[in-house]
């Protein structure tokens, strides 16, 4: 595996690789990798020649009261574990190479984001396309592997692939879960103990959702209820939004149809989880 720290290096070296006919997988991350992740980088690892992941805390995403200093880092341990999944490249730029300067441009993003996560951190999107954007023009890949963890993510990189015309193919991979449902995440590991044992409570109010609809449910703001009531009851977390809308488009109903998404997103102490279902409608 080889270690890039900047970019005209590695932009050097995928050239390279492209003029010999090589495709490319990306895996963009801000590292702390957990199984999330690896299951990503083996996606990758299966569909091309090249496997390059990044690793970089992309300090234009995090809001001033967010968690950008505490967020966590292990470089040794995820270079380790990068080599061991048969990564080729790793790119780990410090921000003062992805932004040398105050940024010229910036990538603005018009649509789907007032719901969701986009409405409760305002300018996150627009810091995740504009890190996104540069680091498709560095990296150059055939395809990139986003995780449905971050649903809104893979709806809005969508969007930025299909309106800046990156002749990349987006690879959306399904959420991967500790055994007890809770999304795995890199802030896991600041939740509380007994935290830990409530946030599962994330996964299976999604469940009863899903539940509600297959017994013929399709009233939104019921289903809304039910998850709100159980989150409520069995956590101490407090709630940030619990919405379903269509999906990708990421529009509100009131009558299910089509493809939805119910997503929720809830506060503990010092971290705040999201989950979602994609779920088809007949
Ligand atoms: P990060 O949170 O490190 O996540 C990197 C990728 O891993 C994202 O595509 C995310 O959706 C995916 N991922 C995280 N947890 C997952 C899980 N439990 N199951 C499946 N996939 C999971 O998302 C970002 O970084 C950043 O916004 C980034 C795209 C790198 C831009 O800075």
């Amino acid at each position: 595996m080889k270690i890039f720290t900047a970019i005209k290096d590695i932009q050097t070296e995928i050239l390279k690789q492209k003029s010999l006919g090589k495709s490319i997988g990306f895996v963009p991350t801000m590292g702390f990798l957990h199984e999330g992740h690896l299951t990503l980088i083996n996606k990758a690892r299966q569909a091309n020649d090249i496997v390059v992941l990044s690793i970089f805390v992309n300090p234009l995403q995090f809001g001033p009261n967010e968690d950008f200093s505490t967020y966590p880092r292990d470089f040794e341990r995820d270079s380790a574990l990068a080599e061991s999944e048969k990564v080729d490249f790793l790119f780990c730029p410090s921000v003062e190479e992805m932004y040398p300067n105050e940024p010229s441009i910036k990538v603005i993003v018009q649509e789907r984001t007032d719901v969701l996560c986009g409405k409760s951190r305002p300018g996150h999107f627009d810091g995740v396309v504009t890190v996104v954007s540069k680091l498709f023009h560095i990296i150059m890949p055939t395809r990139a592997y986003f995780g449905k963890k971050d649903a809104q993510q893979v709806a809005v990189i969508e969007g930025l692939i299909s309106d800046l015309n990156f002749p990349i193919e987006l690879i959306a991979v399904d959420i991967v879960r500790e055994k007890d449902g809770l999304a795995k995440s890199s802030r896991n590991v600041f939740l509380l103990p007994e935290e830990r044992q409530q946030a599962v409570v994330l996964y299976k109010s999604l469940n009863a959702a899903k539940a509600a609809i297959d017994q013929g449910e399709r009233n939104s703001s019921r289903l809304m209820g039910i998850i709100q009531e159980m989150i409520t009851s069995e956590s101490n977390g407090k709630i940030d939004y619990v919405e379903i809308l269509t999906y990708p488009r990421l529009m509100p109903l009131e009558k299910l149809e089509g493809r939805i998404i119910i997503a929720l997103a809830v506060k503990f102490t010092t971290v705040r989880l999201i989950d979602n279902f994609i779920v088809d409608i007949d």
